[in-house]
């Protein structure tokens, strides 16, 4: 017989946080919101985007990564584009570049302008056999008239060149930059020959965003995603051949016989998984026992996802944060090992976030809110929408800027290795397919609403994420008590 349970599923939005007292150590400025991704791992800003083709591409990951939160790749693009994506975030910045373009001093001004215009570089080491021979900038020459000249003939020779030797620290190097006055400083060995090459750009970075998600060479971490089919080994191999930090096994359920094979497959890339979705602590049990190092919490509650209209499954994202969240706290207390969880959809606004924290995540994915920034991978449209006239009963058309956003499991993308089906003809569609309007850009946006989540932490007079879930006081509210949370004048 089938059982019901005494748990009720609650979405975010049936809460509310009770203030506690602000004190001076938990004003606004003073709060915290780094967290763990892993239990070794620190984050400086704990939320991570969707891996769906309509959220995460390498600009989007960049800009993520630059402000402290993570991106995560979507296992359902091409392999080769996808570690392509990765290779992009980890190349964008670094102290240490080992793997800067390089030009030889007989290629042409011409062959370098279209290395400029492919990939966006202007300054070039110029190497012979491994050896440095000088430094080109496109300030050295003039694109039109020495477009047919030799880069040695226009190029800073190694003679009057400001060089670092390999072994330089970090700092040292960075002093060297600015004493270089041409905006890189190329390291090389003993041998003469070239190792890395340190970047101004990257040190003005450093200074611009102190709080980015960074790797011990200083280059912005990223994840991506993989499924429970065999066939993603490969394509693992691939992500870390080119760097990526986080491997994600992503599927929209995660507790399964398939997923206890591929954990194990997985272990060999010596990579932190993190893996998901469940949502209930059974399932949590299972995949911390099986090693994973952090867990991804969601069914159902995607702004996208029709799941619990098509299959009558999941959970309240709500009830599945707090329930796991005690899990989570009981494992530790047995193992010494503590396996954050990530509450993974059903997030609608900066208020949801605060809840999805006070009850216990230690992360947050996101979809889509990331899918409406200007740094998501989708085109930006202008689009007529209906709209109920304000104050009359007609219906009119505003134009809206707009970004589409799809599921995974939409018609639309039918991504079969995370819904664990064989082929697309028999695919369940669980998601739909529309737009989300456009906010801008993520750089100015996104610390915005992280100062929103540090005013409800300062206003429960909690300095950091741990001591909100420890100490918030919520209680749940009625429709009504939320329809008051809303605005009801005419606009
Ligand atoms: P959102 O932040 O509410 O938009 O939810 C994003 C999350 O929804 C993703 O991270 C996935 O876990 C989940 N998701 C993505 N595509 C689909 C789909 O087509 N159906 C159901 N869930 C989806």
């Amino acid at each position: 017989m089938a059982k019901l349970r005494d748990t009720i599923s609650r979405t975010f939005a049936e809460f509310l946080i009770l203030p506690g007292r602000t004190s001076h150590r938990t004003a606004i400025d003073s709060v915290s919101v780094r967290s763990r991704i892993t239990d070794k791992t620190e984050i400086p800003l704990p939320l991570l985007s969707a891996a769906m083709q309509s959220v995460t591409g390498h600009e989007l990951a960049i800009e993520l990564a630059k402000q402290g939160g993570l991106g995560v790749l979507p296992g359902s693009l091409p392999v080769h584009e996808q570690a392509d994506m990765v290779k992009k975030v980890k190349r964008y910045r670094s102290g240490f570049v080992c793997n800067a373009m390089t030009v030889s001093p007989h290629d042409r001004i011409s062959q370098l302008l279209e290395l400029e215009g492919h990939h966006g570089y202007s300054t070039f080491p110029v190497v012979e056999n491994g050896k440095l021979v000088g430094l080109i900038t496109e300030k050295r020459y003039h694109p039109e008239k020495d477009a047919s000249l030799e880069v040695r003939q226009k190029m800073i020779p190694l003679s009057r060149l400001i060089t670092g030797h390999d072994g330089i620290t970090l700092d040292e190097a960075n002093d060297k930059v600015i004493e270089s006055g041409i905006g890189a400083l190329p390291i090389i060995d003993r041998g003469g020959n070239l190792k890395s090459v340190v970047f101004y750009k990257d040190l003005k970075e450093h200074i611009t965003y102190p709080n980015a998600f960074v790797d011990g060479e200083k280059r912005l971490r990223v994840a991506a995603a993989v499924s429970t089919h065999p066939e993603d080994i490969a394509r693992a191999e691939a992500l870390v051949k080119e760097g990526v930090d986080f491997l994600v096994l992503d599927s929209s359920d995660l507790y399964s016989d398939f997923a206890q094979d591929a954990i194990e497959s997985y272990k060999r890339f010596r990579k932190p998984l993190i893996a998901g979705n469940i949502v209930h602590t059974d399932a949590f049990e299972f995949l911390a026992n099986l090693g994973v190092d952090c867990v991804k919490i969601g069914q159902g509650s995607g702004s996208i996802c029709t799941t619990r209209r098509v299959k009558a499954t999941g959970r309240g994202q709500a009830t599945a944060v707090m329930q796991i969240a005690k899990a989570r706290d009981s494992f530790f207390s047995k193992t010494d090992k503590y396996v954050p969880i990530c509450s993974d959809g059903g997030i609608g606004s900066t208020g949801d976030m605060a809840v999805a924290f006070a009850l216990g995540a230690d992360l947050i994915m996101m979809g889509k809110y990331f899918a409406g920034f200007t740094e998501s991978p989708q085109p930006l449209m202008e689009r007529p929408f209906k709209v109920i006239a304000n104050g009359t009963d007609g219906i009119s058309y505003v134009n809206a800027f707009v970004k589409p956003y799809w599921g995974e499991a939409s018609a639309r993308a039918k991504n079969i290795r995370r819904y664990g089906h064989k082929d697309s003809r028999s695919f369940v569609v669980e998601g739909v397919e529309g737009f989300v309007l456009h906010k801008g850009s993520m750089s100015t946006q996104l610390p915005n609403d992280v100062f929103a989540l540090k005013g409800s932490m300062s206003t429960v007079g909690r300095k950091t994420l741990r001591e909100f879930y420890e100490n918030a006081r919520l209680e749940v509210q009625t429709t009504s008590s939320h329809m008051e949370g809303g605005t009801s004048v005419i606009k």
